[in-house]
């Protein structure tokens, strides 16, 4: 066969061990020939390639981004997007297609999929929070980068008597938050699935004081927000998807906790940090695991599907009920959360 793939949406660490996957196995069982598309949907629109095989996909497994970079672009908002895509699909004479991406990139496999290409899913966003999937490879590293950050910030916090609130990912899924937030002690989780209750915190903060320690850590996702306001941002632009660059909750935090306890409090937001650098060793296995799936469903001819993690299992669904909704944080995470508090009166 001949099969294109691109990267599409915000990077992760473990989509090169995904390309590397596919290509080993395509060639190496089926005697597959691979086109890549550089940048995501950018590279079909403009029929940027380069080779995929043995030597360029060669020393990749360990790195962090992607060796066919990644860019937003949305197809549904080019003039003549799709059209330009299934010339450029065709002129290659590609019998497959393989996208690996959140629920943007997806939808436009979905599109395109309607449209008669044979697109393959693998399911990628930091945010973990794509539904079908148990996981996303690139969120054991975040949260592994996140609970360190988080464990950094313990000495320091204690060493100025301060509250430091640590800014994770997550813009409508608090898992980053909630799991680096609990492996790493925090006094505090905020998420998007829950509104702000700044009182709560607060009294969260002051029985910690008032119980001997002059310090605490708050984690909140950079998607949590005040119940009366907009979700922290910079500024109204939005990317090709409609998405405000999210930003700035943890310093408004800061702000009202400081305000109104008194307590001496600082933020950071770990940002773009968190999608950095090296894979894990579990990132590496499952996006591994996605690979091989996604050449094997090529062969099997199961198109317009997406590869899953169901429990731990790799499966796959359709790409259709892959982008029907967000997968938020579990009840019984929260309720972990909630059971590490002192309990509400
Ligand atoms: O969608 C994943 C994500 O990392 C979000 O958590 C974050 O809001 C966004 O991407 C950042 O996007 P960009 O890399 O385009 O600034």
């Amino acid at each position: 066969m001949r099969i294109g793939m691109l990267t599409g949406g915000g990077d992760c660490p473990g989509l090169n061990a995904v390309i590397r996957a596919v290509v080993r196995k395509g060639i190496l069982h089926y005697g597959d020939e691979f086109v890549g598309f550089m940048e995501g949907w950018r590279g079909v629109l403009d029929d940027a390639t380069m080779p995929l095989n043995m030597e360029t996909t060669s020393g990749i497994l360990h790195k962090g981004g992607t060796i066919l970079r990644s860019s937003r672009t949305n197809v549904k908002k080019i003039p003549n997007g799709f059209e330009t895509c299934l010339q450029v699909i065709a002129s290659h004479k590609l019998d497959a297609l393989i996208a690996l991406g959140g629920d943007d990139t997806q939808s436009i496999s979905l599109a395109l999929s309607e449209r008669g290409v044979k697109c393959i899913g693998v399911p990628k966003t930091i945010d973990n929070d794509l539904s079908g999937t148990d996981a996303c490879f690139g969120f054991d590293t975040a949260v592994t980068i996140a609970t360190e950050a988080i464990d950094r910030l313990h000495s320091t916090a204690e060493a100025h008597n301060r509250v430091l609130v640590c800014e994770v990912m997550g813009r409508d899924a608090g898992w980053i938050a909630i799991t680096s937030g609990i492996a790493g002690g925090a006094d505090v989780i905020l998420v998007p699935e829950v509104p702000i209750d700044i009182e709560e915190v607060c009294r969260l903060l002051r029985y910690r004081y008032d119980h001997g320690k002059k310090f605490a850590i708050v984690v909140a996702a950079e998607g949590a927000k005040f119940p009366e306001r907009e979700q922290a941002s910079q500024g109204a632009a939005v990317d090709a998807f409609g998405h405000v660059r999210l930003s700035g909750i943890g310093q408004q935090l800061a702000e009202e906790i400081e305000k109104r306890t008194g307590f001496e409090t600082r933020s950071v937001n770990l940002g773009h940090t968190q999608r950095g650098g090296t894979p894990s060793a579990y990132d590496r296995m499952l996006a591994t695991r996605y690979g091989v799936r996604a050449i094997d469903l090529a062969h099997e001819g199961r198109f317009g599907r997406l590869v899953v993690l169901k429990g731990t299992h790799i499966s796959d669904i359709p790409l259709s009920e892959a982008i029907a909704k967000t997968r938020t944080v579990d009840q019984d995470l929260l309720d972990v959360m909630t059971s590490l508090e002192p309990p509400r009166r």
